[in-house]
């Protein structure tokens, strides 16, 4: 039956970070006696979107500890329904929405890359919608999940790389002129890989576009509330402006990041309808589509997340780890910045302190990645992109003297 199986292509972010394991596993096994056994030689991973630690580890959100202490012994391993945890679904659209709306299907997901491919599959068999226009450049598995569910993918501008801006204008252009029946997959913050979000008037001048385009479906992935400006409203504005304007606005939600759940999977869909009945009617089929895949969703890591999301006390106690961590990364871009600017490293840097969230777009090349890799065992992306979670003070002169190499050499 299987000899015809191809090897799948190794993905682009989690490939990169096996590459990083591999070499890990090697250091580790060296004679300590051994040239590259030094400590400047451990190799450093800036891939994959994960908050560390100061110290580099993975970090247990202290309130998240709590509650999961607090939930021993007393929860039951029973289903849930296949739409998911009600605490958590109306918890989770409140904290995306600002309020309840009874029109708004909302939907537990395996996390953000869930929601994505419940709302992918939910347009591609129950709407006239067979086309997904991402921005260029976006997270790699967008056009993965749009293609698995049967829909065809382009893209808008959205980057200038040269002059790390945002394309305004050209983006405007493209959704103004784009076939008509798409959805536009839009980053509410902290983009996803650049870290270039657009300003509250430039979402104004498209919540205005969508209105007039009223074929075209803003989608909002949403896998960073709370990370770009450290404010959990602040950081969703451009959903609820949409909302605000009566659009049929459709958000995937991840606390994989914000909440750091994200082996949980803990997420949700919503999509705004016009009337409760036409709510009812696409929720049942969101939960049709999910019963058809995984029957009903993860109960562990939706439980913590409502009581968090319920509880006053709880809520305030998360802002303040969200606070830690989005200082810590701000501190570290300060602090690269600082570092290759000690170095006289040739080129602009400033952009690193400019942009928002988990990474940045470096503007490294893919042979300068290849070249930190390979001489420096420093591992990012090949586009540039570095997760900034990665950096810690021990290691972050280390990172900017490999690019200096990098660059110079
Ligand atoms: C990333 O972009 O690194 C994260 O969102 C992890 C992932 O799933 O790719």
């Amino acid at each position: 039956h299987f000899e015809k199986v191809v090897q799948a292509k190794p993905d682009s972010i989690f490939g990169v970070q096996e590459t990083y394991k591999r070499a890990l596993a090697t250091y580790k096994a060296l004679p300590k006696d051994h040239p590259d056994a030094a400590p400047e030689k451990l190799p450093i991973s800036l891939v994959i979107g994960a908050y560390r630690t100061a110290e580099g580890q993975p970090w247990v959100l202290p309130v998240v500890a709590e509650v999961e202490r607090e939930m021993v012994g007393k929860e039951n391993h029973e289903y849930l329904e296949m739409a998911g945890h009600v605490g958590f679904r109306n918890a989770a659209q409140k904290l995306m929405f600002g309020r309840n709306f009874p029109e708004v299907a909302t939907i537990q997901t395996l996390s953000g890359t869930g929601a994505l491919s419940i709302g992918f599959n939910f347009f591609a068999r129950h709407t006239n919608i067979r086309h997904v226009l991402l921005s260029d450049p976006t997270w790699g598995n967008h056009f993965t999940v749009a293609q698995t569910a049967g829909l065809t993918t382009g893209t808008y501008p959205y980057y200038n790389s040269q002059h790390n801006s945002v394309k305004f204008e050209e983006m405007l252009q493209c959704l103004r002129t784009c076939d008509p029946n798409t959805l536009v997959v839009l980053h509410p913050s902290a983009h996803n890989p650049t870290g270039m979000d657009l300003t509250m008037e430039q979402w104004a001048q498209l919540a205005e576009l969508f209105t007039a385009r009223r074929t075209l479906v803003p989608f909002f992935d949403s896998a960073y509330q709370g990370y770009a400006s450290g404010d959990l409203d602040a950081d969703v504005a451009a959903v609820r402006l949409f909302t605000d304007h009566g659009l049929q606005v459709v958000v995937s939600q991840s606390f994989s990041k914000n909440m750091g759940l994200y082996g949980e999977r803990v997420g949700a869909l919503h999509v705004k309808c016009d009337s409760v009945d036409e709510k009812d009617r696409v929720l049942s089929q969101l939960a049709a589509l999910a019963r058809a895949t995984y029957s009903n969703p993860p109960s562990y890591g939706a439980r913590i997340a409502s009581t968090i999301l319920s509880d006053p006390a709880r809520f305030e106690q998360w802002k303040g780890c969200l606070d830690t961590m989005t200082s810590r990364l701000k501190g570290m871009r300060h602090a690269l910045l600082a570092a290759l600017e000690r170095r006289h490293v040739p080129g602009s840097w400033n952009h690193i302190t400019v942009q928002q969230g988990m990474f940045s777009y470096t503007g490294l090349t893919a042979p300068q990645v290849a070249y930190m890799a390979e001489h420096h065992k420093i591992f990012l992306l090949p586009s540039g992109r570095m997760s900034i979670a990665g950096l810690t003070p021990a290691n972050v002169e280390r990172v900017a003297a490999a690019m200096e190499d990098a660059v110079t050499h």
